[in-house]
């Protein structure tokens, strides 16, 4: 599909074949989705504050080199898991207190900390406390959502009167990263701690700018995302009760009573069915990447000159009935090991390539903290289903799904709990 946005040409393309295409002849720096940010590049020339992450020159290769180690591997992401137990767990406890759409975001920002910064907020819980007075963490989590919200105006709408809101918020994201930075690195224990920031500290391959740099992107990219990706999860969840019981018979059985380990994320195979069917029935994102080429590239047969953006949207496929059987249908186990072995050799089995099957892009600019976010949200699954039984009934709670940062359900459902 070919399309004009402020005059610009866009292409989106569906098919899995051409998105691995276009992957395997990108530019030697990819440029795309999180480099076309112009308003994150005005505010870094303005400030003279620099988001390698969002560029697309050697600074970009030079920053990913050094901060991916500590979160992008699998093995980086598992050491993750033993501290989210806690601010899922707190967080879970006040799941019956406030509509899930306005508990998310918080509990989003929780588990982040715990594993960026080495923190517990409990910002979810402090919530829904009416007592509870705004503190440093309420604006750090306030103005990383407003910056990213106002960030959109200021690309998709081409809307400037955002950037003096846009700039407010970024300069209160990095004036509390770097203030929580410098109070975590003055704690005694802090050589030997557990969070991406120490690790990434004791490697010495980074100045203490650059790191505040990286947890502010990683504070931009790392929340809405885990947020919206959840919700859609929990919506299903609480739609399809038995699909939710069987998920809370596999947690019982693999991970009792006690705290959620990496081994058993690795055993809770219905987990990883569900997860991926929650994504292939309702994807938060319209596009999962994006890229510029900086030559043309023929792609089902079109030519597309360079310079042309290209977006990657896979979705299209998921509702195929040529690719999924029944696709209106919500149905986990057909991404069971035994049924993804069946289309191996088919032409469906592009429906299982990683272009496909995750939210998180692909290639050398795939989303860093993808597995982190995958923990983050199996442990706090856990957590929830074991404290409660929860649902929404289709025929009382209409939703309309709306096409914004993220794709949202709006009103989103309201869910009746039951204590488990
Ligand atoms: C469910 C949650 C998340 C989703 C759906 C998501 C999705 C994405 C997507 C689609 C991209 C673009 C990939 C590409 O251009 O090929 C991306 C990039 C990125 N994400 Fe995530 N993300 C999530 C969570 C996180 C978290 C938790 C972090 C950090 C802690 C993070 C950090 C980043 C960074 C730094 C980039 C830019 C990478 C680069 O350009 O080299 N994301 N993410």
């Amino acid at each position: 599909m070919k399309h004009k946005i402020h005059g610009r040409d866009e292409v989106w393309i569906y098919h899995p074949d051409d998105i691995t295409h276009t992957l395997q002849n990108d530019n030697a720096i990819p440029v795309g989705g999180s480099t076309d940010l112009w308003s994150i590049h005005a505010y870094g020339q303005k400030k003279n504050f620099p988001f390698p992450l969002n560029a697309s020159d050697e600074s970009w290769r030079r920053t990913r080199m050094a901060i991916q180690k500590d979160i992008f591997p699998p093995q980086a992401a598992a050491l993750y898991v033993p501290n989210l137990n806690e601010p899922a767990k707190r967080a879970s406890k006040v799941f019956n207190k406030a509509p899930f759409d306005q508990l998310m975001p918080y509990t989003a920002f929780d588990l982040f900390a715990n594993a960026i910064l080495g923190k517990n907020f409990y910002s979810a819980e402090k919530s829904v406390d009416p007592n509870h007075q705004k503190d440093d963490s309420d604006l750090f989590v306030e103005h990383g959502m407003k910056a990213l919200a106002e960030m959109i105006h200021l690309e998709i709408y081409m809307d400037n009167s955002h950037f003096p809101e846009f700039e407010k918020s970024m300069d209160t994201v990095i004036e509390y990263s770097e203030k929580f930075l410098l109070e975590a690195s003055k704690k005694p224990d802090f050589a030997k701690g557990d969070s991406y920031f120490s690790r990434v500290v004791a490697r010495k391959e980074l100045e203490f700018k650059e790191i505040v740099s990286t947890v502010c992107s990683f504070l931009l990219a790392g929340v809405d995302t885990t947020t919206s990706l959840s919700l859609w999860i929990l919506l299903n969840l609480g739609r399809f009760p038995e699909v939710q019981e069987k998920l809370y018979q596999e947690i019982a059985s693999v991970v009792g009573d006690g705290p959620v380990t990496a081994k058993h994320i690795e055993q809770l195979q219905y987990m990883r069915q569900v997860l991926r069917e929650s994504h292939r029935f309702t994807s938060n994102l319209a596009f999962t990447s994006a890229r510029r080429l900086d030559h043309p590239i023929v792609l089902s047969g079109y030519e597309i000159p360079a310079g042309v953006k290209i977006l990657f949207a896979p979705n299209a496929i998921q509702h195929d009935p040529r690719y999924v059987d029944e696709p209106e249908k919500f149905i986990p186990e057909r991404w069971s090991k035994s049924a993804v072995a069946e289309r191996t050799g088919t032409e469906r089995e592009g429906i299982d390539g990683l272009v496909v099957s995750k939210p998180f892009g692909s290639g050398p600019r795939m989303c860093l903290g993808a597995r982190l976010a995958e923990a983050e949200i199996r442990v706090f699954l856990c957590h929830l289903l074991r404290d409660w039984k929860f649902s929404w009934d289709p025929s009382v709670h209409k939703y309309q799904v709306i096409q914004n940062t993220f794709t949202l359900a709006a009103p989103f459902p309201e869910m009746k709990m039951m204590p488990r």
